[in-house]
């Protein structure tokens, strides 16, 4: 099993979360966060003012999967995700020991399904 972590755009998730649901993923939690990339906390120039990039909101995206389910998940979040332009976000991958589903006390990749 892998987890996924993906951090994209708020206003992709509606898209994704179709995508993700004709792949058959039903189980994923979500947070709202705040981060930055290689453009935010950089001081800029803009009409003669200076100004501070902050933090972009953006969602935080976890799915712990079985490993053949890896790859379509990438590609349905490379392929809903994008819009082409900078802080688009990223995908993460993790490797992970073990899942319990706690009511049936299944474990393994059969908990995750
Ligand atoms: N190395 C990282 N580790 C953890 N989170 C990150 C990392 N890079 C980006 N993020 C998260 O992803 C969000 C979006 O990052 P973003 O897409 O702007 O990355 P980038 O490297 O600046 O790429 P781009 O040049 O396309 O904007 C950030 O707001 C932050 O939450
Ligand atoms: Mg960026």
């Amino acid at each position: 099993m892998k987890k996924i972590e993906a951090i994209i755009r708020p206003e992709v998730f509606p898209k994704v979360r179709e995508g993700l649901a004709v792949e058959g993923i039903d189980g994923l939690s979500i947070t709202e966060i705040a981060g930055c990339g290689r453009q935010e906390g950089r001081t800029g120039i803009f009409r003669g003012n200076t100004y501070e990039m902050e933090f972009s909101s953006k969602l935080k995206l976890e799915m712990v999967v079985d490993n053949a389910k890896v790859q379509p998940i990438i590609d349905v979040i490379l392929r809903d995700a994008s819009t082409g332009e900078v802080g688009d976000g990223k995908i993460f991958i993790y490797p992970v020991e073990q899942a319990i589903r706690i009511r049936t006390k299944e474990v393994g990749a059969i908990a995750v399904e």
